[in-house]
């Protein structure tokens, strides 16, 4: 009796699994959304929100599943989302890596569960490239380079004999502080008007920037200051503040040079508080969706993509139409 209700347990599973007996049609199979793991380093700056921004709206518009996490700075918090990711079987994994070294171990991880990695605005230093599938972002060092050329131009505009530049960098070991500085010396290098006589780091964040440029006046005093050239522009408006106390005219009697782009600092450039803005977009996110959807699509993606960027200063036309800020 037993071995009799065995036996029919068993064909009913096996109709079951077969669909045999019913009139159904095989389905087709749903595809399922693709999903994103997305670790966005933090939210230091304005640069960084609207970065934030730009990628949960290009998600949506791809109709891609964003699974987003704030790693708040800590390189820890994103090594960490980067392994919950893998562990949800996540389809692409996207990040912007706070500081260049330290991935090898969990990018391998990534790799060895055959998920491809795209490093969205920031780099990685590492010796094996295949750990990474594509790179969107700026071009970090060209963005020195102008930094560097607009000084040029400036010193020649006001004959400058000698100027003394400061440097407010931003994070310690991260690609656009790095690179930014590499930039920027370089194009100055050979010529004797310049001489960088301090260079500290504000981490790309307002409040910083305010600390670090009041450290710089104690240091040199306003008439020992000649050029601030600080990484970001979260960081440059807190050094504006801080002139402003300081009844230092930015603009006049200090060249002031950033980088981004966000509005206060077009605002800022417009008014004559700042000399020059050197474009950093961060509208990445339509490229990023562009590249996940080749990559689920399974084409070959470029390695390395840059957006185009400009240079917005005081010597060029400020009622250009593309300098409206983000
Ligand atoms: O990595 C891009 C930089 O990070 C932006 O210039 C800065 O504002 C941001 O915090």
């Amino acid at each position: 009796m037993r071995r009799g209700i065995g036996l029919l347990l068993i064909a009913a599973l096996l109709l079951a699994v077969s669909g045999c007996g019913t009139d159904r049609e095989a389905e087709p199979a749903v595809p399922h959304a693709v999903v994103v793991g997305f670790s966005q380093l933090g939210a230091e700056s304005s640069w960084r929100i609207a970065n934030t921004e730009s990628m949960v709206n290009a998600a949506a518009s791809y109709g891609y599943v964003l699974m987003m996490e704030n790693a708040n700075q800590k390189q820890e918090l994103q090594i960490k989302s980067i392994r919950s990711f893998i562990a949800s079987r996540v389809d692409v994994i996207v990040f912007s890596p706070i500081v260049e070294t330290g991935w090898d171990n969990v990018l391998r991880e990534a790799q060895q569960a055959g998920i491809p990695v795209i490093l969205m605005d920031r780099m990685i230093e590492t010796s094996d490239d295949s750990l990474y599938t594509a790179y969107v972002g700026a071009d970090f060092y060209a963005e020195g380079v102008r930094a560097g050329e607009y000084l040029i131009r400036k010193a020649d505009a006001l004959g400058a004999e000698h100027m003394n530049i400061v440097e407010i960098s931003g994070t310690i070991d991260s690609t656009p502080m790095r690179d930014r500085q590499r930039g920027f010396m370089d194009a100055i290098a050979g010529d004797p008007r310049f001489t960088v006589i301090d260079s500290i780091s504000g981490d790309f964040l307002r409040s910083k920037g305010e600390e670090c440029m009041t450290t710089l006046l104690d240091r040199y005093g306003a008439d020992g200051i000649d050029v601030v050239y600080s990484h970001n522009d979260s960081m440059t408006l807190g050094a504006l503040d801080v002139m402003d106390r300081a009844g230092i005219r930015p603009g006049q009697d200090i060249v002031v040079i950033t980088v981004d782009g966000e509005k206060e600092a077009v605002a800022e450039l417009k008014k004559g508080r700042i000399n020059c803005i050197v474009q950093c977009t961060p509208a990445l996110g339509g490229s990023v969706m562009a590249l996940v959807q080749g990559l689920t699509d399974g084409r070959i993606v470029p390695k390395i993509s840059h957006p185009v960027e400009g240079t917005y200063s005081d010597l060029d036309d400020l009622d250009d139409p593309e300098m409206e800020g983000f």
